[in-house]
């Protein structure tokens, strides 16, 4: 046996009697269940150009966790540069390893992590700043928001665009344990407590697997539940000169989102919805 089957061997056997749970990765699972960086990546790009008529070329992403949208933004072209923002050295530890190590090395050249705050500005300034999945909701007083919200607006070129997303809907003001079965693994978004007087949102992310193990708490945020005319608002009070709501089509047989964002100014009361405002500089 050579020594790299004996040290598979090894840990098979230190793994027996583990549960799923106990033997899973959190970011793995978050990826798979929470993130479809093709599909993000695509709006932005198409959003940016039938905006500006030209292609953005240099990304920031705020809160880029382990930096999976960014290397779906290297991926795209070889123009294509990024720089991710996270504060937290493990997780961004975990997208070298995992997302950045795939990548070739012409576009790993292209592509930058840094362990820094979003309230900290950049002198290297950027086409497109992304702050997805609802990252920017821990900021949760008016001032704090504003403060990020004009970091974000210099770090961006003069004709720089600034994307967030933003969910709501009276279903989002509720308790509930929502769940979505995947191949190997159940996904459960958890909104825990809300309190209408603060807006402020305890959520939780669970995972439970094939043989009945759980993982509980697998992530924890506790947010304020911003609304689109909140954040449109404060985006204009931090200097950006026009914001645009991009809102979900319908799929006219399943009566669903059709994944199609299009600028609007009437959404509809759907009980649960995503939407993506963007910001001009
Ligand atoms: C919900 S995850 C977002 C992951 C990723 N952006 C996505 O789209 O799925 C939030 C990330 O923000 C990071 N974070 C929290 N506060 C931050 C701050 N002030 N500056 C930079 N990163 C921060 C956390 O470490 C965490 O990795």
């Amino acid at each position: 046996m050579s020594s790299d089957s004996k040290r598979k061997q090894q840990k098979k056997s230190s793994n027996a009697g583990a549960t799923i749970a106990q033997l899973a990765d959190r970011h793995e699972y978050y990826e798979k269940a929470v993130q479809c960086v093709e599909a993000e990546i695509d709006i932005v790009d198409e959003t940016y150009k039938s905006i500006r008529g030209k292609r953005a070329k240099r990304l920031r992403e705020d809160f880029c966790g382990t930096a999976n949208t960014s290397c779906e933004w290297i991926r795209r072209r070889k123009t294509n540069s990024a720089i991710g923002l996270d504060l937290d050295q493990s997780v961004l530890d975990w997208g070298i390893a995992n997302n950045l190590s795939k990548l070739n090395q012409q576009q790993r050249d292209r592509i930058i992590l840094k362990n820094s705050n979003v309230l900290i500005g950049h002198d290297d300034l950027v086409d497109a700043i992304l702050a997805m999945n609802f990252s920017y909701q821990l900021f949760k007083t008016r001032d704090q928001l504003r403060q990020y919200f004009s970091i974000a607006r210099e770090g961006l070129k003069p004709d720089g665009l600034f994307f967030i997303d933003a969910y709501g809907g009276y279903e989002s003001y509720k308790t509930v344990k929502e769940k979505t079965k995947y191949d190997n693994f159940t996904y459960y978004w958890h909104q825990k407590k809300y309190n209408p007087i603060t807006g402020d949102m305890l959520c939780h992310i669970h995972f439970k697997f094939r043989d009945g193990s759980k993982m509980k708490k697998a992530f924890t945020y506790d947010w304020r539940l911003w609304t689109l005319p909140e954040l449109r608002e404060i985006l204009q009070e931090a200097g950006f000169t026009k914001s645009t709501v991009y809102w979900e089509g319908t799929d006219e047989e399943s009566g669903e989102g059709n994944g199609k964002y299009s600028p609007t100014e009437k959404g509809d009361d759907d009980p649960s919805w995503i939407a993506y405002v963007v910001a001009e500089k």
